[in-house]
This record gives C-alpha cells, structure tokens and sequence, in this order.
C-alpha cells in the first residue's frame, strides 16, 4: 500500500509543485494520473521514489519515503521515467537489463535469462545487443520498460509508457500492463490507454488533487476534465 500525508513539494522558492497531498492506494490497485503539463505528475513520482525533498509523509507497504530506507523503497518500486535517456546508463540494452537484479544478488546467467523471457514478451528480443545510443526513441521506450519489469518490483510506476509508441507497439503495451497484477500507477496524456488499464484514476491540477475514483466516471465527465484542462478520451469524442 501507498500512502501520501499531507505532502508538499516545492521547487526553489517558487509555488509548490505538490500541495498537500493525501491518499492511499491499495495492494493491486491500477490508478491512473492525469493532467494537463506541469500538473505534478512526474514531480508525485519522484517524491514517492526518493528523488525529490518532500513534507509530510509518504509510506510504501509501512515503510517511510526517507533516505535511510531508500534501498528498499526503490527495490519495490520499479520506475519507467518519462525521459527514457534518464534510465538506460549502460552501454547495451542488455547491460541495463541485468545490471539491477545483479544488483540484488541473482546470477549473471540468472538475469540473462530473465532479460530474455521480458525481451521476448515485449518483441524486442532484436535489441538485446544494441547499443542504447544507437536505437530509435520508441525503441528505447520498450528497452526502458523491459528494463524495469527484469526487476520484477512489486509496485510499478509508469511515466507516460505509451509516449513515441507506434500503435501496434501501444496496443502491445496495454495487453502487458494489463496482464500484470502489480500495483500500477500509470502517469499518461494517453486517456484512452488509462481506460483501458485502470480501474481507478487520479486527476491533478496545479499540484492539487483534484478528484480521485473510478476511471469510468472521470474519465466521460467532460466538464470535469475541461476545468482541468484535458479533454474526453478519443472514444468519447463526438
Ligand atoms: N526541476 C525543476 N525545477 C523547478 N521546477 C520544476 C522542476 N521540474 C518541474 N518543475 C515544475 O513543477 C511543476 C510540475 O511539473 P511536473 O514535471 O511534475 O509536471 P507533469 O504533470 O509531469 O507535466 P508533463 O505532463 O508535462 O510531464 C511544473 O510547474 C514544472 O514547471
Ligand atoms: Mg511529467
């Protein structure tokens, strides 16, 4: 379970990126996070991930969001960035997939295979030798996504996946976040691939929460999405 307490972030000293944040979410949940741009979307991640200073409190399965516990938060947590460049270090694709779970302990022969079963389930088996510099931008957003489901984390937090997707590759993706039973949390401006992976959706303005429920409910509101700045999902368009 994810909790937020009262959390607030803020940038420099300009207006905090977060306000007062409160929620839960449960074991197993899907929730989406909408927005329009510089809603918080990415900045509610890195706080939960330990990458940003925060008040209040945030606990993932009872364990405080705090630097000493940050080994362990970020190993339940597996986090594909909105900026892909950001996470793939290494130089082979296939370097980046075995690096974390050698990390934490498993064999080089281990993760190799693992590496492979994820390469498999995404079809992209064909970039396991590639170099990370050297493949095109939706290729690199599978790589990364490939990469953090090799860690099998127990909560996954997805920052715009679908972005530079093909819509072959998009479809792919929905059928493989909806076969996991994870908790998911899914940041995107993809509403129609919110609808079709979460139950639940968070909407934020302004670093506010502004509503939180069902996926279905917001997600066909349209005056609720216009004051927020977003519009119907494509489906419900016309
Ligand atoms: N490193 C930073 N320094 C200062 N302000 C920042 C920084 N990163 C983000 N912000 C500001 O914080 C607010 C929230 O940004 P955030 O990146 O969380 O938005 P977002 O909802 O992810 O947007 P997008 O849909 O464009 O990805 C914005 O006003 C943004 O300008
Ligand atoms: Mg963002």
């Amino acid at each position: 379970m994810i909790v937020f307490e009262n959390v607030t972030v803020a940038y420099d000293r300009g207006a905090p990126a977060l306000h007062s944040l409160d929620f839960e979410i449960k074991d197993g949940a899907a929730v989406g996070i909408i927005g329009a741009n510089g809603a918080g979307k990415t900045t509610l991640f890195k706080a939960l991930t330990g990458l940003l200073p925060f008040e209040g409190r945030i606990t993932v399965n009872s364990v405080e969001v705090a630097k000493k516990n940050l080994p362990g938060i970020r190993k339940m947590l597996g986090y594909v960035m909105q900026n892909s460049d950001n996470q793939m270090f290494m130089p082979k694709v296939s370097d980046d997939m075995i690096f974390g779970p050698v990390n934490y302990g498993m064999s080089r022969e281990e993760a190799g295979k693992r590496a492979d079963e994820v390469l498999g389930k995404l079809n992209i088996s064909y970039l396991r030798d590639r170099y990370n510099h050297k493949i095109s931008g939706g290729e690199k957003r599978l790589a990364a996504i490939a990469t953090v489901l090799a860690m099998e984390p127990e909560i996954l937090l997805f920052d715009e996946p679908s972005s530079a997707l093909d819509p072959k590759n998009r479809r792919m993706l929905i059928n493989i976040l909806n076969s996991l039973g994870e908790t998911k949390l899914i940041a995107s401006h993809d509403l129609d691939l919110v609808l079709d992976t979460c139950r639940e959706v968070m909407l934020l303005n302004e670093g506010r929460l502004c509503a939180f429920g069902s996926a279905k409910e917001i997600l066909t509101d349209k005056a609720l999405l216009e004051a927020n700045g977003l519009e119907l999902p494509l489906r419900y368009q016309n």
